[in-house]
């Protein structure tokens, strides 16, 4: 694999493109933005840090030409607007599923055999639109969410027991809303051991919280959506993919009966590699959790019935 595309140069999708240079993931790599000379603006001050960072990857901006973007093995969705503080990711689906119906189609007639990445927001909705837009095979439309919720669950983890982030796992899986995410914090070990024998039930319990708004806490610092942790758990997607690696990440794919749930596309751990999504990985969830997982795809249905509106 050779080249990745990301589309929506704004800073989600700059960082994305950062990292993946950074990483030396591909030879080439395309940003693509609508407006004029923001993504050969980004894509040349990138390129001026090869020397510095010591990458070979060549990034090219392209203002709307998709041929450019011909042949791509990746391609990164992250465009639309992000949200503003106080709006939830729902409130972005009138501007941003139009804008992502219309990037999966020009995408596809330069790029047919291309495996997507969805990061426009509200991402579950985007993801199962990008997928019924593209007519591929489920495998290789895939939602980035689940990966930046479990790396802030890890992150407020970290902080309250002392450790290291890379020691904990922890997973979110469902919606990547304010309240359809499921921070899984039965199963979240430090190297093993059930973070429950570590950490009382209220500590635990406000961790969980503070990782369902941990893209609103952030929002209402900022100003708008975050973009270092976004751009990093793309680009974490993109390595797994590109280098095969066959990582285990909660991703939003399409769900053909697992997790007792159909024609939706929702957080679950998968195995991603060259061919997008491999498998689904069945973690024995709870009664509990499963009526949190099944409130989540209710939410999440809900926000998909709008898109036959618009
Ligand atoms: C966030 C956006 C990218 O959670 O959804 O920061």
């Amino acid at each position: 694999m050779s080249k990745v595309t990301v589309v929506g140069a704004g800073a989600v999708g700059a960082t994305v493109a950062d990292n993946i240079a950074r990483k030396e993931l591909v030879k080439d790599l395309v940003l693509l933005d609508i407006k004029e000379g923001l993504s050969e603006g980004k894509s040349l001050d990138m390129t001026q840090t090869a020397s510095l960072l010591g990458f070979d990857t060549i990034v090219t901006g392209s203002t709307n030409d998709y041929s450019k973007t011909a042949n791509s093995d990746v391609v990164v969705i992250t465009s639309g607007i992000p949200r503003k503080p106080g709006m939830t990711r729902e409130e972005l689906i009138g501007i941003n599923a139009g804008i992502v119906k219309g990037v999966t189609e020009n995408i596809l007639k330069y790029s047919p055999n291309t495996i997507f990445v969805i990061i426009s927001n509200p991402m579950d909705t985007m993801t199962y639109l990008a997928l019924n837009t593209a007519g591929v095979p489920k495998n290789r439309v895939i939602g980035m969410g689940g990966i930046l919720d479990s790396a802030r669950f890890k992150c407020y983890l970290s902080s309250a027991l002392g450790c290291s982030p890379n020691d904990l796992q922890a997973t979110v899986v469902g919606g990547h809303g304010d309240t359809t995410m499921i921070p899984l914090t039965r199963l979240a070990t430090f190297n093993g051991t059930p973070v429950s024998n570590l950490l009382d039930a209220n500590t635990l319990d406000k961790i969980s919280a503070d990782t369902m708004v941990g893209g609103a806490t952030l929002t209402a610092m900022l100003g708008t959506s975050a973009w270092y942790a976004p751009g990093a758990a793309g680009a974490t997607l993109v390595e797994s993919i590109i280098r095969d690696e066959k990582k285990l990440f909660p991703c939003c794919v399409y769900l053909d009966g697992e997790y007792g749930q159909n024609d939706i596309c929702l957080g679950v751990p998968v195995v991603v590699g060259k061919n997008g999504w491999e498998k689904i990985i069945d973690f024995k969830l709870n009664d509990e959790e499963m009526s949190k997982f099944n409130k989540s795809a209710d939410a999440v249905r809900n926000m998909n019935s709008v898109l036959a509106t618009l």
